[in-house]
């Protein structure tokens, strides 16, 4: 150990961690050290640089609270979630698309035809479709987890400190027995992640923006099938080709389309001034 040197240090601490021979952990953890020692060989990487690197994931440790997940927007700008949910979807199922910062996992239920977006201003979108499985058969009762921002582009949960309640926009409903789910909602609007704290700061030091593509956030679940975190993007809207988090995937973007007189609709608690429709594919469990 005495001898170490920079082209042994990688060796050694990798040896110095006990972990299961085989297991997951050991396999993650020495290839993590191999690219991080890699990399620093790599670049040449400065005292200056080093405590650059340190300080910047201070500082998102710093802004984060529990409505502001600071690391989970540097892996989004970063493409680093976008490449997670592109290794993770399974062949034949939905896509997988950003989870955000912004999800609760205990949203209201909401009846099929009921409206998410409760009276709020904004155009009244129906969204209507089906849960099936890789060889199309429709998924009875799947469950549809759903959040959004509003047609402003804010989610509520930003907007505690004005009174807005944290749950609305966001909704559990569950599919029919031929796997068909509908509801409205308010068409929501682009908006900036934030870009006040450390991952802004990255953003501007690469000209970068801070739009996101307008979108509707999913987890679908079903027992015996894999849950599918996703988002779905509506055609002709802003930064489809530059989302700032790189969600967008061309089987996730649907078309939007004004509803009219002769339109035969599912029925809902709110009349419906566009739509929209998507189905979600589910892989079995595994
Ligand atoms: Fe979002």
């Amino acid at each position: 150990m005495r001898d170490i040197n920079q082209f042994t240090i990688t060796e050694a601490v990798k040896a110095s961690f006990k972990t299961a021979e085989g297991s997951r952990l050991k396999f993650l953890l020495e290839a993590f050290i191999d690219h991080l020692h890699d990399y620093t060989r790599e670049v040449n990487l400065t005292h200056d640089e080093w405590i650059g690197v340190l300080n910047f994931l201070y500082d998102c440790g710093q802004i984060s609270t529990p409505e502001r997940h600071e690391f989970i927007l540097l892996s989004d700008v970063l493409g680093f979630s976008a490449l997670v949910d592109m290794i993770n979807t399974r062949g034949g199922a939905t896509e997988g698309s950003n989870l955000g910062p912004f999800y609760l996992d205990d949203a209201p239920r909401m009846a099929l035809g009921g409206d998410l977006g409760r009276g709020r201003d904004g155009a009244v979108l129906l969204v209507q479709g089906q849960v099936r499985d890789t060889l199309g058969n429709p998924i009875p009762g799947a469950v549809i987890d759903t959040w959004q921002a509003d047609a402003a582009g804010t989610y509520p949960i930003q907007e505690q400190a004005s009174g807005q309640d944290k749950f609305d926009l966001r909704a559990i409903i569950t599919a029919n027995d031929k796997g068909e789910y509908w509801y409205t909602t308010v068409l929501p609007k682009p908006y900036t992640v934030p870009y006040d704290g450390p991952v802004g700061r990255l953003l501007r030091a690469g000209q970068r923006h801070s739009w996101r593509a307008s979108h509707l956030h999913y987890i679908i679940r079903a027992e015996g099938y894999r849950a599918i975190t996703t988002e779905m993007f509506f055609e002709a809207t802003e930064y489809l080709d530059n989302d700032a988090v790189f969600g967008v995937r061309r089987s996730l973007v649907t078309k939007l389309e004004t509803v009219k007189k002769t339109d035969t609709l599912p029925p809902t608690d709110k009349k419906p001034d566009a739509k929209c429709a998507f189905d979600f594919v589910l892989a079995p469990a595994g």
